[in-house]
């Protein structure tokens, strides 16, 4: 993807030397970077299992609502601040907070955001290793023939060994770093604007034999039948965590790919198009998952387990299973891949600048520590199977709730407050260049931040 000959321009720039960042060679190369940034394993692992342990369609209604009232606003404000100072998120936030004359502590934001960035890059890589484990066993026909209760064995074996999955951890990290310091060659990037669609693809194709197979219509209304009763604090905050996460917001991710955004592109209508992506493949995931888990009577709230337990006993159950499994699991690896990459990109240039560093000294430490990290979340399947924060959280839900949680939408309001009521008025209206300013401006600088706070107070009501 253009995505890697930025990156590898990148490297040319000296760490003290003011140039501005490098750019997107075209409005459809930053379309397709940002989208595969977005659509990740939050669309196809993590929104099912969540939709599933909150209530179904309670989640699904509020995480849209939040799409639209947070979500879009503040992916077009990080966007825009990214291309207005065209820096790491840090110097960014320093630099254009000092021409409005404010604090230059607003750069602690951007600080705030790598901080989120670093946990989730840490667990995003574990469940990335078990995508190559699993596409190794769909390929060598390990789930042929099998029957719902043995494909849930195997997922049980499979997490007992922490070995195996230091390994698939380790190897993942190292392609995303990869990746980051050398850049990538022309025919992964030629691959890569392949896979994204192909990935939709499949999708469909697995919502279409959920849809023979299943129970489709228990799935339907699992998934939308909408009964405002069962909304509690915990979904409500669940759902905007996962708003956040989905779209890659709220930790300057955004505003990094927004800082190589070339002037003449229309930021509002781009980011229409990756939400409204990233959107459409969180629901073909969960029309191709849930109606299998009815079918075979799995537990919707069974967790991290769910799509690796669902849809295996598809491929199990198909024609050329193993084939369509190993094509499944390899699309789903390259999705991760262009999220991790997205997780560690903002990390490494800020520190590359911050810390005047190598990009690739930046690199490997970004990669050593969130590796480390990572290693807390892999043992809590096995060895730390029993520790349990207050009798309930173990070291994986604690990795991957207070991130998604907690930091991101704290991030996103910060983000929401610098555009709205940070930068002037005439920096942002030049910037989108819209017909859509006024609407965009009053979302965020009263619907996003209210919204937000509100969300964060439901459970005192
Ligand atoms: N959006 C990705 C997914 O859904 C994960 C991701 C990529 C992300 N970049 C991010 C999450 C930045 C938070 C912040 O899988």
């Amino acid at each position: 993807m253009m995505l890697i000959r930025v990156m590898n321009d990148m490297t040319q720039i000296k760490p003290n030397n003011a140039v501005l960042l490098n750019q997107w060679s075209s409005k459809w190369a930053f379309i397709l970077a940002a989208t595969g940034a977005a659509v990740g394993l939050g669309n196809i692992w993590r929104f099912p299992y969540m939709a599933g342990s909150h209530g179904g369609s309670a989640f699904v209604v509020l995480y849209l609502i939040f799409v639209l009232i947070l979500g879009l606003p503040i992916m077009i404000a990080e966007i825009l601040i990214g291309r207005r100072a065209r820096k790491n998120p840090v110097d960014a936030l320093i630099t254009l907070a000092k021409q409005s004359k404010r604090s230059k502590y607003w750069g602690l934001l951007g600080w705030w955001g790598a901080l989120a960035l670093l946990l989730v890059l840490s667990f995003y890589s574990v469940v990335s290793g078990w995508s190559i484990a699993y596409l190794i066993k769909s390929i060598s026909g390990q789930f042929n023939g099998l029957n719902a209760d043995q494909v849930n064995h195997v997922w049980h074996q499979f997490l007992s060994n922490p070995w195996r999955l230091l390994g698939w951890h380790t190897l993942f990290m190292a392609l995303t770093i990869g990746v980051i310091i050398r850049g990538v060659h022309e025919g992964l990037e030629k691959a890569t604007q392949f896979m994204m669609p192909a990935l939709y693809l499949i999708l469909l194709a697995l919502v279409i034999y959920a849809a023979c197979v299943g129970n489709f219509a228990k799935a339907a209304r699992f998934l939308f039948d909408f009964n405002i009763n069962t909304i509690t604090s915990s979904v409500v905050i669940a759902a905007m965590g996962h708003a956040f996460f989905t779209l890659a917001l709220g930790a300057g991710a955004m505003l990094t790919y927004g800082a190589y955004v070339p002037k003449n592109v229309n930021i509002a209508q781009t980011v229409f198009i990756v939400a409204a992506l990233d959107v459409l493949v969180a629901i073909l995931a969960g029309f191709a998952i849930f109606p299998l888990v009815f079918a075979h009577h799995l537990s919707p709230s069974a967790g991290p387990g769910l799509m690796f337990v669902a849809l295996p006993i598809a491929f199990a159950d198909i024609p050329g299973g193993a084939f369509v499994g190993g094509l499944f699991f390899l699309l789903l690896l390259f999705a991760a891949w262009t999220s991790s990459i997205n997780l560690a990109e903002p990390l490494v240039i800020t520190l590359q600048y911050r810390l005047k560093v190598k990009r690739k000294t930046a690199a490997v430490l970004v990669g050593v520590f969130a590796w480390s990290i990572g290693i807390g979340s892999l043992l809590s399947f096995n060895l730390w199977k029993d520790v349990k924060f207050f009798h309930t959280y173990t070291v994986f839900d604690l990795a991957t709730n207070i991130p998604t949680n907690i930091i991101l939408p704290i991030g996103g309001l910060g983000f929401a407050l610098f555009a709205g009521w940070v930068m002037k008025k005439s920096a942002t209206r030049s910037e989108l260049n819209s017909k859509l300013y006024p609407a965009w401006r009053f979302l965020i600088r009263y619907i996003a931040p209210a919204g937000i706070f509100i969300v964060f107070i439901t459970p005192f009501l």
